[in-house]
């Protein structure tokens, strides 16, 4: 029995440096290559035009331009969904330090294909270095998450957990910054705006050599004892970590009575089939309330509303630091609301923004002053966004899981992210050429869809210990 009074240890520098290793190297990738393709677009399209001549002797029309450059695009989503499969895999075999670190290579056989393309005129070595730079990414947003809250104490590990958003925040932006025509949006600069990604790949290699391997993974995958206690001292920063230990062997002893978890049976058992119902729909939540899809519509409701191109680039990059202040706020409130509460409260707010935007936008022709309340309105959701839908998906389902179910749990989940933002990229612009605005209704209902889901199954999970959360779901069930 553990006991109630836990000690609580804070955030040592060995814990905030073990973050910023983890975190930094890893998402920085997932978030940086969504946004990087945005700004350099007219420059790609031109080199894709340029290239086929070279290679063909004749001009490409102008469709099969727009169609290289979106497989170029959208390849990133495929490469993060199979690489989000492989997640298990890596966690298990290497460990969630291990296989992040060894994810690294990816990221220089990427680095080299999209920053030599240009060079090499090779359009095809664009798109397979996104491919490979997906495949990264998506590895990345199963491991950087699960490394983070397995190290994490109990009261911090919904803070930690919003880091890996918050920097994919933060990396958008950067890229966004960087790709500005004053800095690397130029013709010979933008490949090396691409191969920049490799420079945090750089500081994960420096850095997260020196810090051990999740103490959950050393003990209880590897049955290491001693090993684990002093990984788990080093992120303490004190011996005292008897609790926490107990709690972890008491795991370990539980884990040893059940066979090892199968992809079938995350399935067949109702006890991991409830969370991994919940882990993926949360993730289905954060893709398909239309994020992309107002991110994408925003340039033309800010030009709609008579901001000049030039005004237009720096309302992107206000927004993108709209996202990251508020992901902040999120990092704040995600261990006092809860995480149920923020993401109900975000789903909400997002719901009847959607329903705002869809009225401003339909009867803007006739009162021109609504496109004011459109710039409002998108800004609001933003806010909404990051307050939670943005950051508590990717941690809340390694926190429905034990170790043992942990890993497939997680690359099904991740899995299903990369998948619902690929169909919502492919689809959001031919459906808005067919039903206009009225698109964002969709999203409308999706998002009450999800509300309703979130209030009547999810569990709250802050505070509680994993044993505790798995708990619910065995007691739910037997009931
Ligand atoms: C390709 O480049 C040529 C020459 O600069 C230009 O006339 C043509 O419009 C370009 N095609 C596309 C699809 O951009």
């Amino acid at each position: 029995m553990a006991p109630r009074n836990r000690k609580t240890q804070g955030l040592t520098t060995h814990l905030v440096f073990a973050i910023a290793a983890a975190a930094l190297g890893s998402s920085f990738q997932h978030g940086y290559n969504t946004g990087v393709v945005n700004a350099p677009q007219d420059l790609v399209q031109s080199f894709i035009n340029e290239t086929y001549r070279h290679k063909y002797d004749e001009y490409p029309s102008e469709s099969l331009v727009t169609l290289i450059f979106s497989i170029m695009v959208s390849i990133f989503c495929l490469g993060g969904m199979i690489g989000a499969l492989g997640t298990a895999f890596l966690a298990e075999r290497f460990g969630r330090r291990g296989g992040l670190l060894i994810n690294n290579a990816m990221v220089f056989v990427a680095a080299a294909l999209v920053g030599f393309s240009k060079m090499a005129r090779s359009y095809e070595m664009l798109i397979v270095g996104r491919f490979a730079i997906g495949l990264n990414s998506g590895l990345n947003a199963g491991l950087a998450p699960m490394y983070l809250t397995e190290i994490s104490p109990v009261h911090l590990r919904g803070a930690v957990g919003t880091i890996y958003q918050l920097i994919i925040a933060f990396s958008i932006l950067v890229s966004q910054i960087l790709g500005l025509p004053e800095i690397l949006g130029t013709e010979d600069g933008w490949p090396i705006l691409f191969g920049l990604t490799i420079v945090p790949s750089i500081f994960m290699l420096v850095t997260l050599p020196l810090c051990p391997e999740s103490p959950k993974y050393i003990l209880i995958n590897r049955g290491k004892d001693v090993a684990a206690q002093k990984a788990l001292t080093w992120f303490r920063g004190t011996d005292d970590v008897h609790y926490e230990m107990d709690d972890m062997r008491a795991e370990f002893e539980e884990m040893k009575l059940i066979p090892k978890v199968t992809l079938k049976e995350m399935w067949t058992n109702i006890v991991l089939r409830k969370p991994l119902i919940i882990a993926v729909v949360i993730m289905l939540s954060q893709q398909l309330s239309g994020i992309n899809a107002v991110i994408f519509y925003s340039t033309d409701i800010f030009q709609n509303a008579g901001l000049q191109k030039e005004a237009a680039i720096y309302a992107t990059l206000g927004m993108g630091t709209i996202n990251v202040l508020m992901t902040i706020v999120s990092m704040v409130l995600v261990e006092r609301a809860g995480r149920k509460t923020l993401h109900l409260t975000g789903l909400a707010g997002m719901m009847i923004i959607t329903l705002l935007l869809t009225i401003c936008l339909a009867l803007t022709p006739s009162a021109p002053w609504l496109s004011y309340v459109s710039i409002v309105c998108i800004i609001g959701f933003i806010v909404m966004f990051a307050s939670g839908p943005g950051s508590i998906p990717w941690f809340l389902v390694t926190e429905l899981f034990g170790q043992g179910p942990r890993p497939i749990a997680t690359s099904i989940a991740v899995a299903v992210n990369w998948m619902a933002n690929f169909v919502v990229s492919l689809a959001f612009l031919p459906l808005t050429e067919v039903i206009g605005e009225y698109t964002f209704l969709i999203f409308t209902v999706l998002l009450a869809t999800f509300w309703l889901f979130t209030y009547n199954r999810v569990p709250e999970t802050k505070g509680r210990t994993v044993e505790e959360i798995t708990a619910i779901f065995r007691e739910k069930s037997t009931n």
